[in-house]
């Protein structure tokens, strides 16, 4: 099991509600490690504040002249700030650009994103969204290894959340969010303590 003293890296590129999240989980211990670096790849997204307060490293990458993904000299460049930071996990948090080889490959098997879908339903963009117009009863959120793919890769934790007759997006996505809070801080714990396995597509949980 690895100490307190695991470094987790964060990615996002808006409000950074999950970054915060695992933020007090390290505060509070749940998480046996800290958050030493944050990027974002929107220069004034609220995620730098709210590292900034906690006295965190917050860094923009960018510009750059795609929406969808970064330079591969962007993400070189992430990934060389990451590992000048000692960190062992990348933790995509609200991160919208699709990661490449660059810097997928320096952390392959060490990254991790939440999406708030139960995958592999709705992945992509506002996926609360397609979970109301498709009228789900249940969607949920996941979080999972990250691969090439757009919301794909061994999925460690997910849960679910009930659609109401009367939710709008704005609803829906606000009770998704409450319990993505919850799980990615867990995934993340498991991870730090060595406690998953990936096995083919399955990941296993091993608490002792
Ligand atoms: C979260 O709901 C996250 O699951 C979603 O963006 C939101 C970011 O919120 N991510 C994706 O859709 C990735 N495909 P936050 O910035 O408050 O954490």
């Amino acid at each position: 099991m690895r100490g307190g003293d695991f470094r987790i890296g964060v990615l996002g590129s808006g409000n950074g509600s999950n970054g915060e999240a695992i933020f007090e989980a390290c505060a509070r211990g749940r998480i046996p490690g800290q958050v030493v670096l944050v990027l974002t790849d929107v220069a004034d997204a609220f995620i730098q504040e709210r590292a900034q307060r906690r006295g965190i490293e917050a860094r923009f990458i960018g510009p750059s002249r795609f929406k969808t993904k970064l330079e591969p000299e962007l993400e070189e460049q992430a990934a060389r700030m990451l590992r000048d930071a000692g960190v062992q996990l990348v933790a995509l948090a609200g991160y919208m650009r699709v990661v490449k080889a660059p810097l997928l490959g320096a952390f392959a098997g060490r990254m991790l994103n939440v999406h708030p879908s139960l995958l592999p339903k709705f992945p992509g963009l506002r996926a609360w969204e397609q979970a109301l117009m498709s009228g789900a009863k249940v969607t949920g959120c996941t979080v999972h290894f990250v691969e090439e793919g757009v919301d794909s890769g061994p999925i460690i934790l997910q849960r679910e959340v009930a659609v109401r007759d009367d939710d709008t997006p704005e609803s829906l996505h606000e009770r998704i969010q409450r319990v993505e809070h919850e799980i990615y801080p867990e995934a993340i714990r498991l991870f730090a303590e060595g406690k998953l396995k990936i096995d083919g597509r399955t990941v296993r949980i091993i608490e002792s």
